[in-house]
């Protein structure tokens, strides 16, 4: 059975997150959603929301063999306790890829059997993350489209309350 992790703030997750899982849970037999619970930038959505809206999302797609979960500490210890093989990350633009190799490299470091592979995001969602979504919807801009459909009243009203 082969298992991968998709880790990450998911604060919120987006369309762009969206594109990365499905393509992992084609190539994966398991694919565990790790939600980081505490990251470094302040989150907007607690640990339980950001779980909650990403099933939402793996409901409504029928994503059947991915799975949500939360971790706390090393992802390479996270990993090894779900049984990985790999780690699953996205690329946006050339810009990603100097935080992804020093992540790389430290996840190598730690666990040099567990690999990490990186799905290349849609152009169409290379301008997409996280922060711009909180930012629009700070502002109460549009984010349709930016984030899964069903997502979008919860994401919305809780950034406009900002
Ligand atoms: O979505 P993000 O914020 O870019 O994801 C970053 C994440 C969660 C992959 C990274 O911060 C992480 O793995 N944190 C857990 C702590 C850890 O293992 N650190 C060593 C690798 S940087």
């Amino acid at each position: 059975m082969k298992i991968g992790v998709y880790p990450g703030s998911f604060d919120p997750f987006t369309v762009g997150h969206l594109d990365v899982l499905t393509s992992a849970c084609r190539l994966f037999d398991e694919v565990y959603v790790a939600v980081l619970k505490h990251p470094s930038k302040h989150a907007v959505f607690t640990d339980s929301e950001r779980q909650e809206m990403i099933r939402r999302v793996v409901d409504t797609e029928g994503l059947a063999n991915a799975k949500v979960a939360c971790f706390d500490g090393l992802l390479v210890d996270y990993a090894k306790q779900v049984g990985a093989s790999h780690i699953i990350r996205g690329l946006r633009a050339i810009t990603d890829f100097e935080y992804e190799f020093q992540i790389d490299a430290v996840n190598r470091h730690l666990a040099p059997d567990l690999h990490t592979v990186y799905f290349m995001a849609s152009p169409k969602h290379s301008f997409l993350s996280s922060s711009n979504v909180r930012e629009i919807g700070t502002y109460c801009g549009n984010i349709v489209g930016l984030v899964p459909q069903c997502n979008i009243e919860i994401i919305g009203e809780r950034l406009a309350r900002q």
